[in-house]
């Protein structure tokens, strides 16, 4: 044999070796540049003006179902307020409602006035304004309410993790405020004030800035990361999650959860589980309880989609944070199987990455049986920590397992559109050169109203 033949076979071996997983997209991102953070006098940090405005405007859902918001600002001159006036677009109508005012410190920072104030008993699929800042600077916002919880329902909701605020997470929020995502499912990390030297918390009020032109207006729903621990003996620091849960709340006692890291919410279609991977989570933990009650609760005939989010993945073929979801995976997965999960988003891992419907549920630690198998009963996957932080992009191991459907390390976002009770639409939106590619894409069929194979590549 010549040596080109040789170099060419061995080529050919090399092909075969790396492609025997799924797809690996083909656009190379520049990683010797790595991502900035945006310097603090950045437009995107801009200080409202005005004495006491309210800043780092932010909602989520404030009940089960959707007709309650938690409205949440902070004012930095004084308490001020703690009211929020509201009004929908069909009703001449003002009410008001009242809520609180938290501080905390974190070393040698010291809070603004965070306030959070729920409000309730919205209409379904209603526009509704809203003012804070009541008696000082008045600053209004919108929102539009989701459809009643029911079967059929189109709903679209948007997936972003680890955003971080760089000039990578500009873009990634700006693409995403471009889609038509109603609702944002947040899968964790969010300032990367940690990062920082005494995790300097004015990084926090940067990110609630930045954020506020998106979370505003819609409902960004929260699961708490690794960076959102903020435990730092060396400073003294002692309280975990102290910056992260005086400023962002969540709906946790609505579904009879004890901690606001695990909780639940119903959004049209969704029936939307929120678990905590930095919580307890083994047997005897009150979140393994809470969700073994919560998930014979969900009735597929009122919801018909059953979404996950949590912030570590347990399928990632990265370099990074590799098999760092297994405890977990080894403990709930079976009830993912039992409960019919449609889909599990995660963060944590910096890149896009989504499985084939598999499951590796048969390993009981004697019979050596420990590979994902495919599994049409099984959710897909989605790793979607590709938001754009400080830290840069993930490497991938070689070869692509068997499991991975499709995975790259480049930013982005995802939007999730439920059509019906049979079929949803995926996309994967991919930061690139100013535009956002529909790099991934596909339909995914319902697991409870249309459990058919709905894999893009089989498994052999
Ligand atoms: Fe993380």
């Amino acid at each position: 044999m010549g040596y080109s033949s040789f170099v060419a076979i061995a080529l050919l071996m090399s092909v075969v070796v790396v492609c025997n997983g799924g797809k690996t997209s083909t656009y190379v991102r520049n990683l010797i540049e790595k991502p900035v953070d945006m310097p603090l006098d950045s437009d995107a940090f801009a200080i409202p003006p005005g004495y006491n405005a309210p800043q780092q405007v932010h909602i989520t859902q404030g009940d089960l179902v959707g007709q309650a918001m938690i409205i949440s600002w902070v004012t930095v001159d004084e308490p001020g307020s703690n009211q929020v006036i509201y009004w929908s677009d069909s009703s001449l109508q003002n009410f008001t409602a009242e809520g609180e005012v938290f501080t905390y410190t974190y070393y040698n920072y010291t809070s603004g006035f965070i306030h959070h104030t729920t409000i309730t008993n919205l209409e379904f699929d209603t526009t509704y304004y809203y003012e804070v800042g009541i008696g000082n600077t008045t600053r209004q916002f919108w929102f539009i309410t989701p459809p009643e919880v029911g079967l059929d329902v189109p709903y679209t909701f948007g997936i972003i993790g680890d955003l971080g605020q760089t000039f990578d997470s500009n873009t990634t929020l700006t693409h995403y405020q471009n889609s038509n995502g109603t609702a944002l499912l947040y899968v964790g990390d969010l300032s990367y004030a940690d990062d920082y030297p005494y995790h300097d918390n004015v990084r926090w009020d940067t990110w609630g800035r930045f954020t506020e032109r998106s979370a505003a207006y819609q409902p960004w729903i929260w699961t708490a990361g690794n960076h959102e621990i903020d435990f730092d003996l060396q400073i003294g620091e002692t309280q975990p999650f102290k910056p992260f849960s005086t400023r962002y709340h969540t709906p946790y006692e609505a579904s009879q959860s004890t901690e606001p890291f695990y909780y639940s919410i119903k959004r049209g279609p969704a029936h939307v589980i929120v678990l905590a991977t930095y919580s307890a989570f083994g047997y005897s933990t009150l979140q393994y309880k809470w969700l073994t009650a919560e998930l014979p609760k969900v009735n597929r005939s009122e919801t018909s989609w059953l979404i996950v989010l949590m912030h570590a993945p347990w399928y990632n073929s990265s370099n990074n944070h590799y098999m760092e979801g297994e405890p977990m995976r080894v403990i709930y997965e079976s009830l993912f199987l039992k409960y019919k999960v449609d889909v599990v988003f995660a963060g944590h891992v910096h890149a896009y990455e989504r499985s084939e419907r598999v499951s590796n549920n048969k390993y009981n630690i004697t019979n050596g049986i420990c590979t994902p198998v495919e599994d049409i009963t099984a959710p897909i996957y989605i790793t979607n920590g590709d938001g754009g932080n400080l830290e840069g992009l993930a490497t991938m191991k070689q070869p692509q397992p068997s499991y991975s459907a499709y995975r790259k390390a480049s930013f982005g976002h995802g939007i999730f559109a439920i059509k019906n009770r049979t079929h949803a639409h995926y996309s994967w939106n991919r930061n690139q050169d100013g535009y956002a590619v529909e790099a991934d894409k596909l339909w995914l069929f319902n697991r409870y109203w249309n459990p058919l194979n709905d894999s893009t590549i089989h498994i052999p």
